[in-house]
């Protein structure tokens, strides 16, 4: 199996040192930085915009793995990209056309993603696979960290793996929500090519981060 990448979301970080939090992230081997941007709006909580993203820029030269659930989506591409996103992942229902939204966000020399909620079909997604760099499943309804990892949402990403496998695509897949060590093992062998984990990567074995982020990818 290819090495599988850890992008740790800091929504479960603590937000008063978010510099250092994310220092500490690189420290202990993170592959990406995970940021959860909230509108109370798509999703019923509230975070942090592009304003905060550009300040935390300077703390790494690891990529800003950038998860939108804010609606409507495409105008705030722009701001994004300006505040150091390197993926900008959105969600279908967020925007009146997902392929300029797409467009929009490559025209800034930035990877695009498109994440699937749990009830959100594959459908959605698989007319612009070719398009976009990043396939992001949803394995708990966006808006919160701590949250039960739902496992039939296993399905969609051997459904993407093997859609991506046959036509050669380089779309990675990431899977965001409720993973744990043992589920973290079932992702991987479904064929995620990224896991995302906010409260085991910082409240697992005493908040050891660098542990956590290894059994994430290996255990
Ligand atoms: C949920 C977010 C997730 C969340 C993951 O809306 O998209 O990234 O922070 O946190 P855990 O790993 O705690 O489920
Ligand atoms: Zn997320």
């Amino acid at each position: 199996m290819a090495h599988i990448k850890i992008s740790p979301s800091i929504l479960s970080a603590d937000f008063s040192r978010l510099g250092s939090e994310i220092q500490n992230l690189e420290k202990a081997n993170a592959d990406l930085i995970h940021i959860d941007v909230m509108d109370g709006h798509f999703v019923p909580n509230i975070t942090i915009g592009p304003e905060v993203i550009s300040k935390l820029r300077k703390y790494t030269s690891l990529p800003f793995d950038v998860h939108l659930m804010i609606s409507p989506v495409h105008d705030f591409i722009k701001n994004f990209a300006e505040a150091g996103a390197d993926i900008i992942t959105i969600h279908p229902e967020a925007t009146n056309n997902l392929k300029s939204s797409i467009e929009k966000i490559k025209s800034f020399n930035k990877k695009a993603g498109v994440s699937l909620n749990p009830e959100t079909s594959t459908d959605k997604i698989l007319p612009v696979l070719n398009l976009i760099d990043l396939a992001l499943i949803m394995s708990v309804n966006p808006g919160f960290g701590g949250q039960k990892f739902m496992e039939e949402t296993l399905k969609k990403v051997k459904i993407l793996r093997n859609e991506i496998d046959s036509k050669k695509l380089k779309t990675l897949i990431e899977i965001d929500g409720g993973i744990n060590f043992q589920n973290a093992k079932k992702a991987r062998e479904s064929g995620v090519d990224i896991i995302v984990s906010g409260t085991t990567v910082f409240k697992e074995n005493g908040g050891n981060l660098k542990k956590n982020i290894q059994l994430l990818r290996t255990g």
